[in-house]
């Protein structure tokens, strides 16, 4: 079993077409394409978490359309109550472990934070986890790598897909993931932390000599006064 993450299908939505110039003549083009990128490569037996916005309604008949039935909803801003029926989970948030089979050394499994909006820091962030979220369209990659530089972290939107893949509006899958993140260093690194401790210990170091040699001073002018 593979795990593909996706998000911001927004399938029935017109106005994502003009919104996020989407190339397709009509919504019905636009959802064909989007739902073929599914199921041309998650099979049946896989596993397909879609991080919000999946469909502007009719979520039945489009999860219908998705071969795979082991499909999981992150709650996104355009999500319906209602859609929760047509998969095994929905959450707001979730923390899954994908194996490391393609790379890396770090650990055999790795932990993997989802969302519908980014994070900048996320559970485990500081142990290298990764993070994997949508609602930006593929909008935000480069500032938020500026602001965060090597972080773990992620659009996995249909947007994004196309921006990295000549156009192609389609899921990605997790050792693609681990392949394109885990190089990356991670900007939360708990060295940091560490740091910070040892700099709060030499502080405190520092607050007991200086009440001690309060103390010497004091019982001198004590004694000095008898
Ligand atoms: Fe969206």
């Amino acid at each position: 079993m593979k795990t593909f993450f996706t998000a911001d299908l927004h399938l029935g939505h017109e106005g994502v077409l003009a919104m996020s110039a989407r190339p397709f003549a009509s919504i019905e083009e636009h959802d064909d394409a989007i739902i073929e990128g599914i199921n041309r490569v998650v099979l049946p037996s896989d596993r397909l978490f879609i991080l919000g916005d999946f469909c502007w309604h009719g979520a039945e008949s489009y999860a219908k359309r998705i071969n795979c039935k082991n499909l999981h909803l992150i709650w996104g801003n355009h999500d319906r109550p209602n859609y929760g029926k047509w998969f095994k989970t929905a959450e707001d948030v979730a923390e899954i472990k994908l194996p490391q089979s393609s790379f890396g050394q770090e650990a055999a499994e790795i932990k993997v934070f989802l969302s519908h909006y980014p994070h900048a820091y996320w559970p485990a962030s500081h142990y290298g986890s990764l993070h994997l979220y949508g609602h930006l369209h593929g909008e935000q990659e480069e500032t938020l790598a500026a602001l965060f530089p090597g972080r773990r972290a992620m659009d996995v939107g249909v947007d994004q897909a196309a921006k990295l893949y000549s156009g192609v509006y389609r899921p990605f899958m997790d050792d693609e993931i681990i392949d394109l993140l885990l190089r990356l260093p991670g900007h939360d690194p708990v060295e940091w932390y560490k740091g910070r401790q040892e700099a709060r210990n030499k502080g405190k170091a520092q607050e007991v000599a200086k009440n001690l040699a309060r103390q010497f001073y004091d019982n001198r002018q004590y004694e000095a006064q008898r």
